[in-house]
């Protein structure tokens, strides 16, 4: 089984990830939060630098593209092939409201038909660079099931079927659906079964208990793609490696003592990128609601977080903490 990080915009840009895979190696892959393509034909500076080999050359990553359009799209595969990135993920699942508006993420979902000429189009316009100097990557798919009915799998499972992606990604939910309620299984299931394409299950995978029984009900899965999961126990991708390599998973459990050493680090790396401890605090709070799960009975200390306004008020959070 391959494991997977998930793109979480605004968390797990480069300086996450390299600090995450230094104290918590266990993903098999990143994908990156995802780049916009647009009419300027041009990826924004902080976008660029997320994807730059030299800032991601101590793991595997999978950059991510957000658009509605196909000429977009290619010339972005182009831009990204070009860097040495061997496939890219199209991003068929953002369900936020100004990005569905434009028929982009999860907004791709709503009409089939456009989604079809999309594919087509983007297909097409890749043929025909095909031979050219740059061997182009492959294309993926991250997607929900559907917009608003769960019926609108099977069109999309239809014309997903109809093109050569290297990959499917699926978190089985509709787009009003956000990221919460229960994932529909059975409509993944039958994804599953009807798909041409490698599948990749995500959503919802928080312990090791979730992915074993993910396991029992899909033998044949070859990956499964993690994010708030490993948010909330960074120690998650090693524990299913070390269960998998028939090893006690109680000897990986995660100690509050690592933690601090891979915190410290975060916040020097995003000092770097970012300018001022605000901002970096902001990061680092946003972080903590996730890991906040490893310590029972800490609304009081997760209180003085939320009010914390210096590096030192933050500095006194974490000793309280850890
Ligand atoms: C804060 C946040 C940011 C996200 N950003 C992206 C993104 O840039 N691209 C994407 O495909 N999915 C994004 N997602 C969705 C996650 O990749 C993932 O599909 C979702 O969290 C469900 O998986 P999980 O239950 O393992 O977290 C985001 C989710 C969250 C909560």
């Amino acid at each position: 089984m391959q494991y997977y990080f998930a793109p979480m915009e605004g968390i797990t840009g480069y300086p996450f990830r390299n600090t995450f895979q230094k104290y918590f190696p266990g993903a098999d892959r990143y994908y990156s939060p995802f780049l916009v393509a647009n009419q300027t034909f041009h990826f924004k500076k902080k976008e660029l630098r997320d994807v730059a080999p030299e800032n991601n050359d101590t793991l595997t990553l999978i950059p991510q593209v957000m658009t509605a359009q196909a000429e977009q799209f290619v010339w972005a595969v182009e831009v990204l092939g070009e860097l040495g990135y061997r496939e890219v993920n199209l991003n068929l699942g953002c369900p936020s409201a100004t990005v569905v508006t434009r028929h982009k993420g999860a907004g791709m979902l709503e009409d089939a038909d456009r989604l079809d000429r999309f594919f087509e189009e983007v297909f097409d316009r890749l043929e025909k660079k095909a031979g050219a100097l740059v061997e182009l990557p492959g294309i993926s798919l991250k997607t929900r099931i559907g917009f608003s009915d769960v019926k609108e799998a099977v069109r999309l499972t239809e014309i997903i079927n109809r093109y050569p992606f290297c990959e499917i990604i699926i978190h089985p939910r509709l787009r009003e659906e956000y990221y919460g309620g229960t994932v529909h299984r059975e409509i993944f299931h039958e994804m599953y079964l009807e798909l041409e394409h490698p599948v990749v299950f995500n959503g919802d995978l928080c312990t090791i208990e979730d992915v074993e029984r993910l396991k029992e009900d899909f033998p044949d899965l070859g990956a499964v793609m993690i994010g708030r999961g490993a948010l909330r126990n960074p120690a998650l991708f090693r524990i299913l490696h070390c269960a998998e390599g028939g090893g006690d998973p109680q000897s990986a459990v995660l100690t509050k003592e690592e933690l601090r050493p891979f915190l410290d680090e975060l916040f020097g790396e995003y000092s770097r990128e970012m300018s001022g401890d605000v901002q970096v605090m902001f990061k680092m709070k946003e972080l903590w609601t996730y890991l906040k799960d490893l310590f029972p009975g800490s609304e009081k200390a997760m209180k003085k977080l939320r009010k914390a306004k210096t590096r030192a008020d933050y500095e006194a959070f974490l000793n309280e903490m850890i």
